[in-house]
């Protein structure tokens, strides 16, 4: 039951992990991954497909693969054919192929022991269970950037590779990788790249009136008739537009406002609601993609955070912030890590927009520029305390 006081009706629908069941304005790239897999319908277990989604912040590059994803399987049992769809997010999962592949192993048999397995077994435990349900598979490696960061090409390669040799000669696995930068294709092998590079599908930032389109489909749903004034839609479509047309940061500040709008007991979100809900939403820092930081990486999240709060300098180097580092772990009575695994959790901080890492040119060196964007220092510390209270 909805509280008669509030604007809302269902907060639900603005949850970041809520999936509208249509993308507006997406039509065209949706009709190209229907056209780069339509094999897995229309013939079967014939070929092994990859495709890439690129696209900035907030330009719907998951809403999109877990839709079209949805439609698939539905599509799939219609005709009877077998097709399964797993979307993993490889940040979340610490950009390791042996976490991706147990989580997906995982999806399939809930019951697999946690552990006692390597990466390539846990790829030929894949392929087996593939094998024995008779199935195909479209696997979607969100953030694929951290993966190749943190294992390697190689990791990729292997899953590209993995039917290759098999007695059994149906291709079962197809990929769907996503990444915010291009230029991860850069990176990988000849033969990985050809076969990405034929099929791109590039996401452009929204404009206002887009981002506008989709926030009112979003309001209507979400809040109590006429608490959402046309004005105040095309505001927050504007402040979205300045951030790169990201639509989260447009969905979130729209569930602020109204936030706003309820502690001043209004019937009506207004401009002042959305003006002081503003600063309040980081379209990069949220709990989200602080959460599942381990207690280290938020230890060095913290230091960041310290440097910039003490220091009035545009950049900090790695050597300052490790030092800030011990600091924090001292604090919390805990034994500070070695520098290369210092370094492996800074640059596990790479995946935040508002945290920038640099090598630093005039250093030849390894040394590291680190730079703190669209959050302030302050707000960042609050973050970051309040994530490490939770653990
Ligand atoms: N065209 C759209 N129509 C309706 N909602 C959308 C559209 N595009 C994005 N959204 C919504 O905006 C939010 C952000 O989209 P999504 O998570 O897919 O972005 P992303 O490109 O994956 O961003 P990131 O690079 O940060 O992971 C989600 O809540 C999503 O449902
Ligand atoms: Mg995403």
């Amino acid at each position: 039951m909805s509280d008669t006081r509030s604007v809302f009706v269902d907060e639900g629908v603005l949850d970041i992990n809520y999936i509208p069941s249509k993308l507006l304005h997406r039509d065209e790239e949706k009709r190209l991954l229907e056209h780069f897999f339509d094999h897995l319908l229309s013939a079967p277990y014939e070929m092994s497909q990859r495709a890439i989604i690129v696209g900035g912040v907030g330009t719907g590059k998951t809403a999109l693969a877990q839709l079209f994803g949805r439609e698939l399987v539905e599509k799939a049992k219609k005709r009877r054919v077998k097709v399964r769809y797993i979307h993993v997010n490889c940040r979340e999962l610490r950009g390791s192929l042996f976490m991706v592949l147990r989580r997906v192993v995982k999806a399939m048999r809930p019951d697999f022991p946690e552990r006692g397995y390597a990466a390539n077994e846990l790829m030929e435990t894949l392929m087996q269970l593939l094998s024995e349900e008779d199935t195909q598979l479209l696997l979607t490696l969100d953030e694929i950037d951290s993966l190749i960061d943190t294992d390697g090409t190689e990791a990729l390669y292997n899953l590209t590779r993995v039917q290759e040799g098999l007695l059994d000669d149906s291709r079962r696995l197809s990929l769907l990788c996503i990444s915010k930068d291009i230029n991860v294709l850069k990176k990988l092998d000849k033969s990985t790249l050809s076969s990405l590079q034929r099929s791109i599908i590039q996401l452009k930032e929204y404009s206002p009136p887009q981002l506008s389109s989709i926030l009112l489909s979003r309001a209507e749903a979400a809040f109590r008739k006429d608490a959402t004034p046309l004005e105040v839609i095309d505001f927050i479509a504007e402040l979205a537009s300045q951030e790169h047309g990201d639509a989260r940061y447009a969905i979130d500040l729209l569930w602020r406002s109204g936030k706003y709008a309820d502690l001043e007991i209004s019937r009506q979100i207004n401009l002042n609601h959305v003006r002081k809900a503003a600063p309040s939403v980081f379209p990069t820092i949220k709990e989200e993609s602080i959460n599942h930081l381990s207690l280290h990486e938020l230890y060095v999240l913290l230091a960041v955070a310290r440097f910039f709060k003490i220091n009035n300098l545009p950049n900090a180097s790695t050597g300052e912030v490790e030092t800030l580092y011990k600091v924090v772990c001292e604090e919390y009575n805990e034994k500070p890590r070695g520098h290369t695994q210092f370094w492996k959790y800074l640059n596990q901080l790479k995946g935040f927009d508002a945290v920038h890492i640099k090598m630093d040119s005039s250093n030849q060196g390894r040394t590291q520029l680190i730079n703190l964007t669209k959050i302030s220092a302050e707000d960042l510390e609050k973050e970051v305390l309040q994530a490490i209270e939770q653990k």
